[in-house]
């Protein structure tokens, strides 16, 4: 039985825990693909993608662990341990960051981090789409400077956004129930 492609947004979900097997090249290109029809004032493009994959995954947590101690702020052994073992399975990480442009005067800052941000939606509904499943995380140094630097992206001109860990799901299980949407919305007539 097909799925409407309205199904697969009301049924995404985010999922921290995945494993292998990840996106193949193609699908992952068609996951990032997605990104680039995500809305975007004046075409700034704003989103820029770091591929973290296999051992590169472990050696982000060497680097930011490193890092956040050198800055001032050590992850405590206990709570390194707990993310070492999440990472260990993760096998795709994108580094999300929204270059700022401070150039440009005419439109906000803000509104290429809105863009940057909606093209991690799409990125979690394409994975959602094709059968895996991913989780938006902004742990892991992202308020860091010397982080988002280590991560190639020069931190006076780009902000980062955090990591969506891609995989298959380690448990199953379903979109967790969701609130009634009119509780958020109310009419303005304008009368
Ligand atoms: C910008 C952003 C950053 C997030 N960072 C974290 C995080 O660091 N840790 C966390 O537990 N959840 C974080 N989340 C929430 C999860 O990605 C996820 O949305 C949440 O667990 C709810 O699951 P759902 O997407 O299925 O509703 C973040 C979400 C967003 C939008």
């Amino acid at each position: 039985m097909s799925v409407a492609p309205i199904d697969f947004l009301l049924s995404r979900r985010s999922v921290k825990f995945v494993q292998e097997p990840a996106p193949s090249s193609e699908e992952l290109a068609r996951i990032l693909q997605s990104a680039m029809s995500a809305p975007d004032h004046g075409r700034l493009q704003p989103w820029r993608f770091k591929l973290i994959r296999g051992a590169a995954v472990g050696r982000l947590a060497d680097t930011v662990f490193t890092l956040m101690e050198e800055a001032g702020s050590p992850i405590p052994p206990h709570k390194a341990e707990i993310t070492r073992r999440w990472l260990s399975k993760v096998p795709l990480m994108l580094a999300v960051a929204c270059k700022l442009d401070h150039a440009n005067t005419k439109i906000p800052e803000e509104e290429r981090m809105l863009a940057t941000g909606a093209a991690v939606t799409n990125i979690l509904n394409a994975v959602h789409m094709l059968g895996y499943a991913a989780y938006w995380s902004t742990g892991l140094g992202t308020y860091v400077d010397q982080v988002t630097d280590a991560l190639g992206f020069d931190s006076l001109d780009y902000r980062f956004m955090g990591y969506i860990a891609i995989g298959t799901p380690i448990e199953s299980g379903q979109a967790p129930e969701r609130p009634d949407y009119h509780q958020f919305v109310s009419e303005w007539t304008g009368a």
